[in-house]
């Protein structure tokens, strides 16, 4: 797992000519927008549309989870020694990841394939949750000497990197719920 680099002293040059999202404002809207997307997909009534947002829900969700244990999670771990926080919540996004690999694995036409999403949706809120929650892990962050803006950027930066290699694998014309069936669990690491 890479580690995240050690806070940089320029933080008050980068405020003064940036605005860009520190790292807790970064991850909480990929939180918004992902839970935007489950409650589209919760009205959705045709199955196209259900796809196009699962997909769109699971690839988001691979690529923070990704971001979040390569780059904030350790950086984390290391600024406050918080590990039952730290670990429960690699936990909660192993058990997001499969449930991920097995609504990639299946289609809309599946029986089982709304309450895979609706589960996946309710794993997230939870998740979400115990980030975001007074005492929960990004309030201890934001109390912490952790140099969110460096991290911002770190993280901005990997989630582009995985963004753009997702789009690459995607140049396939077979369309992607009919590939997934015969590639489950395209996961960002390894299981
Ligand atoms: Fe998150
Ligand atoms: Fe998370």
């Amino acid at each position: 797992m890479a580690r995240a680099k050690k806070s940089t002293r320029s933080r008050s040059t980068r405020a003064a000519s940036s605005r860009k999202p520190d790292a807790i404002a970064l991850l909480k809207a990929d939180h918004r927008q992902v839970e935007d997307w489950f409650s589209q997909f919760e009205k959705a009534r045709d199955d196209d549309r259900k796809q196009r947002l699962a997909t769109k829900i699971c690839n988001a969700l691979k690529v923070h989870t990704t971001i979040e244990e390569e780059i904030l999670y350790p950086a984390f771990l290391e600024a406050t020694d918080e590990t039952d926080l730290h670990h429960e919540a690699e936990v909660e996004h192993d058990g997001a990841r499969k449930l991920i690999a097995e609504i990639e694995a299946s289609s809309p036409e599946d029986d089982y394939f709304d309450a895979k999403v609706t589960v996946l949706s309710e794993m997230i809120k939870h998740h979400v949750k115990e980030e975001e929650q007074p005492g929960g892990m990004f309030a201890k962050a934001r109390s912490s000497d952790m140099d969110l803006d460096a991290l911002g950027e770190q993280l901005a930066s990997r989630k582009e990197q995985l963004e753009s290699e997702a789009d690459d694998s995607d140049d396939s014309p077979v369309p992607r719920g009919q590939r997934s069936r015969q590639q489950p669990g395209r996961m960002a690491r390894t299981r």
